[in-house]
């Protein structure tokens, strides 16, 4: 039996030949593959946090979320060949994600901002610009946290809550602070990531 997804308000849907791309077969329900991607996911937050990379280049960015879901999805660590009801163009991706590495180390060399608020405004445009097929919002959350600790700070606590996926009164919060910034306010968003 293949997988029936079941999406929270707010995620993105998988189109058919994406969803093909599941890796272990004995993945039917919503609820097993979300406990097998976490699972997934622990690894590869345990490979980001012993690396010494620059977080700030491509192909760390690209890295990091093959070893985030390598076990589960063929495209992991691939960017997107399609578009999605949010996200630049999947032909621009290259560019965006260009453009947004070199601002945010402008932004860091400049010290205008706080850091919380470089971090925070990274992570609102990574998945503003949503590079891969599924994963964007776990993936550049943690891109937040390993950058925030580069710059000397703490991770970020994400509403107590950094996985986010499933529906919840977090994530409802989450998602109306997310199109707070779509709409240039940063303030909740900011307030959120350390609640
Ligand atoms: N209006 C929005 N503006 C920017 N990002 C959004 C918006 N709505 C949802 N998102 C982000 O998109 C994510 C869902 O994308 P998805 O690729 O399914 O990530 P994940 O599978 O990790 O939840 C949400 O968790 C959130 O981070
Ligand atoms: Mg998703």
């Amino acid at each position: 039996m293949a997988l029936i997804p079941q999406y929270s308000p707010g995620a993105t849907p998988l189109d058919p030949e994406e969803l093909q791309a599941l890796i272990p077969s004995f993945i039917t329900t919503q609820g097993l593959l979300n406990d097998f991607e976490q699972a997934n996911i622990t690894m590869g937050m345990t490979w980001a946090y012993a690396s010494r990379q620059d977080v700030l280049t491509e192909r760390f960015l690209k890295n990091l979320h093959k070893h985030m879901f390598d076990a589960t999805w063929k495209w992991a660590g691939e960017y997107r060949a399609s578009d999605k009801n949010i996200g630049c163009s999947y032909w621009d991706i290259p560019v965006r994600v260009g453009e947004l590495l070199k601002n945010t180390r402008a932004q860091i060399d400049s010290k205008t901002l706080s850091t919380d608020e470089i971090a925070v405004r990274f992570h609102h445009k990574l998945v503003s610009i949503h590079p891969f097929p599924n994963g964007n919002g776990r993936h550049s959350r943690l891109m937040a946290d390993l950058l925030i600790v580069r710059l000397e700070g703490e991770p970020f606590s994400w509403g107590g809550n950094i996985n986010l996926v499933s529906p919840s009164e977090t994530r409802i919060r989450y998602i109306s602070a997310l199109r707070a910034a779509d709409a240039r306010n940063i303030l909740p968003l900011l307030e959120f990531s350390r609640s």
